[in-house]
């Protein structure tokens, strides 16, 4: 399985609290079965990104954990207006192991206006957008057809492996479940922080995707798809996202009447 959200690198956001904590994180990871983690460090107005640093404390950590997983670098994008420019004059320094993917965040509690514009814009200057754990923003909880809306312009969609086991409260379990029944779901991913409240590892819930979904659901999700991402690679043809359910409508007295 491959991770592509998670966050090991020590001190340099809310993620690992020291080397050590690093270490066991991803070692935890590899002995669930992660052969491949992607380090996200948050960019945003709480923590800086700098690619240097994270570099070299992406080899520091490699060098500690041997070779599996193996570990690679992109970036927690937060969506502002800042961070926008910097993606247009060199947006390869945010994206995962330098494709065109991106991560990108809401804050906790809110959804920018004209969202579309601004995913248009990232499209346009070339990336593609990876929408990181929707199921857990209270406004996309609130006004959950907007997944739908942006998941058909293009915008791919992670969840937290963690939600859709039941570990964010039950309105992101039902919405995970209910967005992987209606094809709104590309990837899941740890968005590991620690060791004890956020740990890494996703085959808890890679069992339960081929239990509710067959197996060959859950290898896209947590193999195949993951895959064309890390490497650059076009993204896999994908089942086609399905509308909202829609109750069945109510038989009229006058269609009783009408038989
Ligand atoms: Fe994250």
């Amino acid at each position: 399985m491959i991770d592509i959200h998670c966050h090991p690198l020590p001190g340099v956001d809310d993620g690992a609290i020291s080397f050590d904590v690093a270490v066991a994180m991803c070692k935890m990871a590899g002995k669930d079965g992660t052969t491949c983690l992607v380090a996200t460090p948050h960019c945003n107005y709480k923590y800086a990104f700098d690619p240097k640093t994270n570099r070299a404390k992406l080899q520091e950590l490699q060098a500690a954990v041997g070779e599996t997983p193996k570990l690679l670098l992109g970036c927690d994008f937060h969506l502002s207006y800042d961070n926008i420019q910097k993606l247009t004059a060199d947006g390869s320094n945010f994206t995962i192991n330098h494709s065109s993917y991106l991560l990108v965040e809401f804050g906790e509690h809110f959804v920018p206006e004209q969202m579309d514009n601004v995913f248009y814009e990232i499209e346009v200057a070339g990336f593609i957008p990876i929408l990181t754990h929707p199921e857990r923003n209270p406004t996309i909880q609130a006004k959950p057809e907007l997944l739908f809306h942006w998941a058909t312009r293009g915008c791919l969609v992670q969840v937290t492996a963690k939600s859709y086991l039941g570990g964010f409260g039950s309105k992101a379990q039902a919405l995970s479940e209910e967005w992987l029944d209606r094809n709104l779901i590309h990837f899941f991913a740890s968005d590991a922080h620690d060791l004890v409240r956020r740990p890494p590892g996703l085959s808890a819930c890679y069992e339960k995707v081929a239990a509710a979904k067959g197996k060959e659901t859950a290898d896209l999700l947590f193999e195949k798809n993951p895959s064309a991402v890390v490497n650059g690679e076009p993204f896999p043809p994908a089942p086609q996202p399905l509308g909202p359910r829609r109750a069945p409508k109510k038989k009229s007295w006058f269609s009783f009447l009408r038989g």
